[in-house]
């Protein structure tokens, strides 16, 4: 049973899909581990490091010559996999809706993509969830990266000179990039403010010290919609959100933008009418860039100043934390194998829930029900 590592081979990605610890457990539980060599080096972990853990190297053909699974952060081009064994698994970041093409020549090369991005959001499956953990860090930087755009101090600080005044700090979309959000302005010193569609985050703001801003005469969602997930809101609500933002948005000097429905677009939050009554030196960084953005006139990897306010949105937040984000990623990748281990065949055993939603190929076919309809 053979386990191969790839470098990743997208422009702007630092991270890596197995680190030594998790090298460590799967030669752990008979696998053996192939890494391509270099793979960890942006991560700040030396080909030595996997060595030590029991990994062998190649190139990159030599990694993947009969594998059994790939692991990745994105997934490789199917043409890299030539050489794997036939019916490989392949488990990564797909982007499926966006990467028809990538998922056909899967398919067509015979390989297992196993998508990471569609994990089902239930209890057995967290530790095992790719989302999750990367929007942690994610949420985190967002602030770090605004905080540093910022003209102005986050904390309030009462000094000789006078006063310098907390920042107010507006997060849009509170899962789990905004809750941590939330968090990262508090410690930093901000007067942090939050809003979502999900009635159930109110507590969930509230309970981290922020300032819940809430559409209260239109429902939103009570409870979680399906899988925790949000769905497209009613055109009233809509409207009713962009007036509670509209009076809100003008007092705050920082906005993290997070909002996300699976499958679609970014939801539009923020238009440029509403960027240009901010004051000026104000900054906006939109977690949703990759999505299409939050905001009105984001552009993914660029900083730009509208009206005097700062827009700013990476296509890969994540990857500008490589060493945790890969420590992370790689623990979700061991949680997901080894909790289909079956010792006696020696690889994993998915069952139905997980496999069927994470599979998007087999057998030469695309299965994913998601991709179908
Ligand atoms: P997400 O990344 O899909 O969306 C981010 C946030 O944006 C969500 O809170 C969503 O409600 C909000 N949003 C969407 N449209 C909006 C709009 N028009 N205006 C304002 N906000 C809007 O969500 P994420 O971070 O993946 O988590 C959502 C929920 O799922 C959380 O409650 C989380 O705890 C739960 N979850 C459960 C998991 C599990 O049980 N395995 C794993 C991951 C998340």
């Amino acid at each position: 049973m053979k386990i191969a590592v790839l470098k990743e081979r997208a422009a702007g990605e630092t991270r890596v899909a197995a680190t030594p610890e998790t090298v460590k457990k799967f030669i752990g539980l008979g696998a053996e581990v192939a890494i391509e060599r270099g793979a960890g080096e942006q991560a700040a972990i030396p080909d030595e490091a996997f060595a030590d853990a029991g990994a062998s190297f190649g190139d990159a053909g030599a990694t993947v010559k009969d594998a059994d699974i790939v692991l990745g952060v994105q997934a490789p081009d199917a043409s890299l996999l030539a050489g794997a064994k036939p019916g490989a698994w392949v488990a990564a970041l797909f982007n499926p809706f966006e990467n028809a093409a990538l998922v056909e020549d899967y398919a067509k090369a015979g390989f297992e993509a196993l998508s990471m991005e569609f994990m089902p959001r239930i209890t057995r499956a967290q530790s095992m969830d790719v989302l999750s953990s990367q929007s942690n860090l994610a949420g985190y930087k967002a602030v770090l990266a605004a905080a540093d755009t910022y003209g102005r101090a986050f904390p309030m600080m009462m000094t000789a000179a006078g006063t310098v005044q907390a920042a107010k700090l507006f997060v849009m979309g509170v899962g789990v990039a905004g809750l941590q959000a939330i968090a990262t302005g508090r410690r930093l010193g901000a007067q942090v403010s939050a809003t979502d569609v999900r009635s159930a985050t109110r507590e969930q703001i509230e309970s981290l010290g922020a300032k819940a801003i809430f559409v209260e005469e239109v429902e939103g969602i009570e409870g979680e919609g399906s899988g925790g997930y949000a769905t497209e809101m009613s055109d009233e609500y809509k409207a009713a959100q962009a007036k509670l933002v509209s009076e809100h948005i003008a007092k705050q000097d920082i906005v993290i933008t997070t909002a996300l429905i699976p499958g679609r677009a970014a939801p539009r939050l923020i238009s440029d009418e509403q960027i240009a009554t901010m004051k000026p030196g104000s900054v906006i960084f939109d977690l949703a860039a990759p999505q299409g953005g939050n905001v009105e006139g984001t552009v993914a990897d660029e900083m730009v100043v509208k009206h005097g306010v700062a827009i700013i949105g990476y296509s890969n937040t994540p990857a500008q934390l490589p060493a945790d984000a890969s420590a992370l990623f790689a623990r979700n990748h061991f949680n997901f194998l080894n909790a289909f281990w079956d010792a006696e065949a020696g690889r994993p055993e998915l069952d139905e829930e997980i496999g069927d939603a994470v599979r998007l190929t087999k057998g030469g076919e695309v299965v994913n029900e998601r991709l179908k309809g």
